[in-house]
């Protein structure tokens, strides 16, 4: 038999060293380096030849989904929990994530018993939230317990409908090195919860926050282990939150829910498009309407642009809600293609309500808010754009046009201005741009008091 290489490990952020030594050079932690178990695994022994089984002979999983009683959390999850299953809840600290899977609790708990671990908070401070959520009914009971074979035998022995552990990066595995959130606890505490997932059948739900590089491990280390990934977004000071699954091992990933954090929890947005809208707009330059698209569900947002004149050195530019990258390109075509001097003026754009847009559907309202705002012209009322901008200015058709159309409708807008060729509509006008240029020769209405620049 080969002998095992013998390997040296940080606890702290597992950096490999072939020999020991008293300072990780990595983290630069003192005393933290330990020869390496897993080393001696690496050991190749003959192993007995395993059975294949044929494809066709493998039946699909038949597993029923089990609705929670939050409606975009099941969205998110093709239809709810699945026996055995885990999930991992990920996000900023304080964006909502107890909030939610408390809420889930007390939906599941309609049908069983749900066992919330908490090892973050005390029984009292759930019990504060619960109260502010008017949960207090409801059949949840806590355990204050961070040890992993406790919080294993006590989900064995009383096999709830539902367990939650609040945060999976508190939980501690007695036979393992490492301090606790550290990644070697991290990923031995979600194999152990894996398994007792499996074995007792009861889905669980872990918590974890995302963290900056520094002593604990984040959600992404992971994710890999888990059945389903999913990721609480929003922006703090905003009431938006969206929850979206990177990883879904029983369904889609391409669903997003929408929630608003309320003084009451989180509730959901039926109607997304409304958050972002005031109800009543007096036309006004320097903003333009999209759709944008987050998973299968459009949106409309409204980009808002403030073009001013630079006083003092180099031009400022801001981007809030799209990459600042975007936005630079954006600009560079604006001056190149439709000869609009913005060299020399501060240009600020914000997507209101705290959406991030990543996709380039947005492109086309955006060139239009920014020269909009520098011609202060405002776009035609009612209207909508959408289109990917390219470096020649031409512009782009994008995916599911017909889709965002057919939102605009619903929200009440006549006008339309895309690359796509699609069907005339009815109860929209539609108009193909195929250039910057074009679009704000027709999208902008001229007034009398339009600079002429
Ligand atoms: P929390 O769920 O504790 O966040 P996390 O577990 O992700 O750290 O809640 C975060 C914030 O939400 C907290 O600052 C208070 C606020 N909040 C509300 O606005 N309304 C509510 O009903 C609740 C329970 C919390
Ligand atoms: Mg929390």
């Amino acid at each position: 038999m080969k002998k095992a290489p013998t390997l040296f490990l940080c606890t702290r952020c597992e950096a490999q060293y072939p020999a020991w030594q008293g300072r990780c050079t990595e983290c630069q932690a003192w005393g933290t380096i330990v020869q390496s178990q897993i080393a001696d695994r690496a050991v190749r022994t003959k192993k007995p030849i395993a059975k294949p089984v044929s494809l066709a002979e493998v039946r699909g999983h038949d597993r029923p989904y089990r609705p929670t009683g939050v409606a975009e959390f099941d969205r998110v999850l093709s239809g709810g929990l699945v026996d055995g299953s885990l999930t991992l809840v990920g996000g900023n600290p304080g964006i909502g994530k107890s909030t939610l899977v408390l809420q889930v609790a007390a939906g599941v708990a309609k049908r069983g018993t749900v066992l919330y671990v908490s090892g973050e908070e005390s029984k009292e401070q759930l019990k504060l939230r619960a109260d502010r959520l008017k949960l207090t009914k409801s059949d949840i009971k806590i355990l204050s317990e961070t040890d992993v074979q406790v919080i294993r035998e006590t989900i064995l022995q009383m096999q709830p409908a539902l367990s939650i552990i609040d945060s999976v990066q508190t939980v501690t595995v007695a036979d393992q090195p490492g301090e606790t959130g550290g990644p070697t606890q991290l990923k031995a505490a979600t194999v152990q919860l894996l398994s007792v997932a499996k074995q007792s059948n009861v889905p669980i739900i872990l918590v974890g926050h995302v963290t900056k590089e520094g002593v604990v491990a984040g959600p992404k280390m992971v994710e890999h282990l888990v059945d389903t990934v999913l990721y609480l977004e929003g922006d703090e000071t905003q009431s938006l939150r969206l929850l979206r699954s990177v990883k879904h091992r029983f369904g889609v990933t391409d669903e997003v829910g929408v929630l608003s954090m309320t003084e009451e929890g989180l509730s959901e947005v039926t109607n997304p498009s409304s958050l972002f809208l005031l109800p009543e707009r007096i036309p006004s330059s320097g903003t333009a309407i999209t759709v944008v698209l987050e998973g299968t569900r459009p949106f409309l947002v409204e980009v808002q642009a403030l073009v001013t004149s630079t006083h003092f050195g180099y031009s400022r530019r801001l981007a809030s809600g799209i990459e600042l990258a975007r936005l630079e390109l954006l600009l560079a075509v604006l001056i190149k293609r439709s000869g609009m001097k913005l060299g020399n003026q501060d240009v600020h754009v914000n997507l209101v309500g705290g959406l991030k847009v990543r996709e380039p559907a947005i492109d086309l309202a955006v060139a239009l808010a920014v020269a909009s705002g520098f011609l202060d012209r405002a776009l035609e009322p009612k209207t909508v754009l959408f289109g990917e901008v390219g470096l020649g200015g031409e512009i782009r058709p994008i995916p599911r046009a017909e889709q965002r159309l057919h939102e605009a409708v619903n929200q009440g807008f006549t006008k339309a201005f895309v690359a796509n060729d699609v069907k005339k509509q009815k109860s929209i006008k539609v108009v193909r741009v195929h250039s910057v240029a074009q679009a704000i020769e027709e999208a902008l209405i001229r007034t009398s008091s339009t600079k002429n620049r």
